[in-house]
């Protein structure tokens, strides 16, 4: 018999697969023509075969459950090289290789020339951006077009303000540019002052002051201050709020036009010390150019939302994209001079009275002698091409998981602050970190992505439509989204935005990262931050996160943790935001000679970027605190229960169910990181299972039905405010439909019933947070 034949073969086989049954009994029946005694015989030998069978099947089962180990000790360094930790060199090494003069020379080169949205440039310097990674060492780096909708001004017809006598003629014309202070400051491809996405149109009429466009100015003006606003031309000056939020709220009060302007009590305080090029205050010919798209409901472009806008993408009208409807235009301060001089009617309330120089601020309507306003804006929308470059180092480990590192890279003009100041630093980060790759010296255990956003300026247009077009990729896989905008707006102090659950680790990175030494003073980023805003506290302050950059379709869409970085001014200044903040003065000059000559606050911010992303992506278990973001939450519902828990009790609703699901809350967090803090970290298995219940925490607050009346902003926690896009709500559905209910344009009670719907989705929301951080066998309720 050869061995071919051996029924110990086929029975063996026959454990496995039907067909190797069949082939056993083919055989068998062949061997039945053979004699009596050879068939006791042969089944003597199958019965030996089913045990050596069965027993080789044991073993191959018992091999392959040791996977690839011949013994216990390779086993034990297979785990060990999947939970080794090796921080403390790397961060070093990696903070030591940054420097500022690098920093100081890539601003250099990207303020040389505008680089608005949808121009040469902008194309230019992502390819610039792609080639340097290449170069650094990053393993790919791709350019990423979108074609979407951007507005710019008509280069033949510009945009005025101007003052008409009574017969029509001109008698004043605002500047159609702002005049060059210093050599260099105009060049070719500055785009005069204007506001995106305003409507075109010219309208003349009488003029009325309205302070800040906050929604309580108007209702002030109209209410106790009696003017009707209805066919006028509003004027007020920047600051508070996003300025796309006044422009709404003053055509829905009725106005034809709007004008804004920067007022030196916001922009140029401490007036006595001069202005730029002098110091960095904003001199009379300074405008602030900016958008008005209201993204409160949605970024990305206003065409698409939702969904990534490829060029074979079904594209809304403009008409139903929620664009102003009124003529908007920007002015400076030596303008806005002229043109509320002759205003007549009431002086306006103290409160009102800005800081121009022997002015004083009347409400207007119209002009003493008859003269009018006429407000003429040639400003119009156009789909062009704008670029994502996106990069990355991948994990060693689990390149599966990635630490995004994003900054925008179109500016209005040059930029130097917003958002060079930050570009200059994502490209000594990812110089720093390359450099480290290519040395050999280090490889991530999570992948690094580098990304420079298209279009933040319009609408947060680049960062929006890549999220929505890799939502399932980055939804499961993204740990973090560090965000830097502007690195340097200031001097005095670090400044963060940040999800709770980022907090810790923000606070270790600024610990490692020394900030700049002043005489008689060295210290950590982390103790000038306490020092400066901690009020004696043991924590520093933190602001919640609303929109305004790029993380806000991260939070609000996918629900990826975040945090925005900066350093910035004192706030005891009472500026607005930094004085030059989106005008031609934001040079290269500017902040080399004036804001940081050394470039160490540069150095000390883009430090703290890279070992937080460092230290997300090297640490064995996710520097991701739970209890943190519970007691936020404990804290943000004390404090609206405390403000409306009378007026709500009228209507019988409490807040029982939510406290209840946010105690609960409270207690799973507290629990699951007392059981990371005892488990056995030599388990890769284990390790990866509650890193994943801590990246995915932070999406256990969206609900895929989105805010009330904004199905886009889905975080039931943190959202932009939708009375001002720039501002963090916590809880903003409960806020949103409290202001409704006490501002009301009719009948509340749908919206006392949409607000006990919303608080019942509250209430649920929070108690699944809670359940996604229990064992894997809650799958009830306890
Ligand atoms: C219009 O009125 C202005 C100011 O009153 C005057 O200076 C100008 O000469 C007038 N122009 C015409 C064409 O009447
Ligand atoms: C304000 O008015 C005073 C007195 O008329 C004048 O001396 C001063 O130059 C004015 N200041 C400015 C900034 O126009
Ligand atoms: C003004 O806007 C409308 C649409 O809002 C457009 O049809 C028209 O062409 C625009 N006019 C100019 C001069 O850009
Ligand atoms: C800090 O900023 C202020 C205002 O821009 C500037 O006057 C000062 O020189 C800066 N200090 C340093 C050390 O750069
Ligand atoms: C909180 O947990 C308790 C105890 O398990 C449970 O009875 C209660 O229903 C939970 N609260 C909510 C809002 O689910
Ligand atoms: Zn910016």
């Amino acid at each position: 018999m050869s061995l071919e034949e051996s029924p110990s073969g086929a029975a063996y086989e026959s454990l496995g697969a039907d067909d190797s049954v069949l082939t056993f009994r083919k055989s068998e029946q062949k061997r039945g023509t053979m004699g009596r005694g050879n068939r006791s015989h042969l089944i003597l030998i199958w019965i030996v075969g089913l045990c050596i069978g069965v027993g080789v099947g044991v073993l191959i089962g018992w091999f392959s459950s040791q996977a690839k180990f011949p013994d216990e000790e390779a086993y034990n360094l297979w785990r060990q090289a999947l939970t080794e930790e090796d921080a403390q060199k790397i961060s070093k090494l990696l903070i030591d290789e940054l420097k500022a003069d690098n920093i100081k020379e890539n601003l250099r080169y990207l303020t040389s020339r505008p680089h608005l949205a949808g121009t040469p440039a902008d194309k230019e310097n992502a390819e610039w951006v792609k080639d340097r990674w290449i170069e650094q060492g990053l393993d790919s780096a791709n350019v990423i077009p979108y074609k979407v909708l951007l507005s710019y001004p008509n280069v033949d017809k510009p945009n005025y303000v101007y003052i008409l006598n009574g017969n029509g003629s001109v008698y004043f014309q605002s500047a159609r540019e702002e005049a060059p202070l210093k050599q260099g400051d105009l060049k070719e491809g500055t785009v005069p002052p204007f506001n995106a996405y305003s409507a075109n149109g010219t309208v003349t009429g009488e003029l009325v002051y309205v302070n800040y466009g906050r929604i309580e100015d108007f209702q002030k003006l109209t209410g106790e201050l009696n003017i009707d606003l209805t066919g006028k031309i509003a004027i007020a000056r920047y600051g508070k709020i996003f300025r796309g939020d006044k422009a709404e709220e003053a055509a829905a009060f009725g106005a034809v036009g709007l004008i804004l302007f920067s007022d030196p009590a916001d922009y140029a305080v401490e007036s006595d010390l001069g202005v730029y090029p002098d110091t960095w205050y904003l001199p009379e010919t300074g405008v602030q150019r900016g958008s008005l798209y209201s993204y409160q409901s949605v970024g990305g472009d206003p065409l698409s939302p939702g969904y990534p806008s490829y060029e074979t993408a079904y594209k809304t009208s403009e008409d139903a994209a929620g664009l102003p409807t009124i003529p908007v235009q920007p002015i400076g301060y030596g303008d806005a001079k002229m043109i509320l001089e002759q205003l007549a009617g009431p002086k306006a309330p103290d409160e009102w009275q800005g800081n121009i120089h022997n002015l004083t601020y009347n409400l207007g309507p119209g002009y003493v002698g008859g003269r009018t306003v006429k407000l003429e804006v040639n400003t119009h929308n156009e789909e062009r091409f704008t670029y994502n470059t996106i990069g990355i180092i991948r994990g060693s480990i689990e390149p599966d998981r990635y630490i995004i590192a994003g900054n925008h890279r179109d500016a209005w003009v040059y930029g130097a602050v917003d958002p060079s100041s930050g570009t200059a630093a994502l490209m000594e980060m990812s110089r720093a970190m390359g450099k480290l790759v290519k040395d050999g010296k280090w490889r991530p255990r999570r992948s690094i992505v580098f990304a420079s956003w298209a279009a933040e300026e319009y609408s947060l247009i680049g960062s929006t439509e890549w999220v929505e077009e890799f939502t399932k990729n980055l939804g499961s896989r993204t740990v973090a989204y560090l965000n830097i905008d502007i690195s340097v707006e200031g001097n005095y102090t670090f400044r963060l935005k940040s999800t709770p659950n980022l907090y810790e680790a923000v606070f270790s990175a600024t610990k490692n990262v020394p900030d700049v030494p002043f005489p008689g003073h060295s210290s950590t980023v982390y103790d000038t931050w306490l020092d400066r805003t901690g009020k004696g506290g043991d924590r520093p302050s933190v602001r919640n996160i609303g929109s305004g950059s790029d993380y806000a379709s991260f939070l609000g869409e996918i629900g990826v943790p975040s945090v925005d970085l900066r350093y910035t001014f004192n706030s005891d200044l009472g500026l607005s935001s930094y004085p030059l903040y989106h005008s031609m003065y934001e040079t290269f000059f500017l902040v080399s000679e004036i804001m940081d000559h050394s470039f160490e606050y540069h150095l000390a911010v883009t430090r703290v970027w890279a070992e937080l992303a460092r230290s997300l992506a090297d640490s064995l278990i996710l520097p991701i605190g739970v209890v943190d973001t519970a007691e936020k939450i404990t804290g943000s519902i004390a404090t609206l229960k405390d403000f409306y828990e009378d007026q709500m009790a009228e209507q019988g609703i409490t807040w029982d169910t939510i406290e209840s699901a946010s105690s609960n809350l409270t207690t799973a967090a507290k629990a699951f990181e007392s059981n990371v803090a005892d488990m056995e970290k030599n388990d890769p298995f284990a390790v990866r299972r509650v890193n994943d219940q801590l990246m995915q925490f932070e999406r256990a607050f969206i609900d895929p039905l989105g805010l009330p009346g904004r199905n886009l902003q889905r975080h039931v926690v943190f959202a932009p405010s939708s009375k001002d896009a720039y501002k963090g709500d916590a809880f903003p559905g409960i806020v949103d439909l409290m202001f409704d209910i006490n501002n009301p344009e009719g009948d509340v009670s749908d919206d006392w019933e949409a607000l006990k719907q919303h608080m019942s989705v509250v209430a649920f929301t929070l108690q699944s947070a809670a359940s996604t951080l229990k064992d894997v066998d809650i799958l009830h309720r306890d």
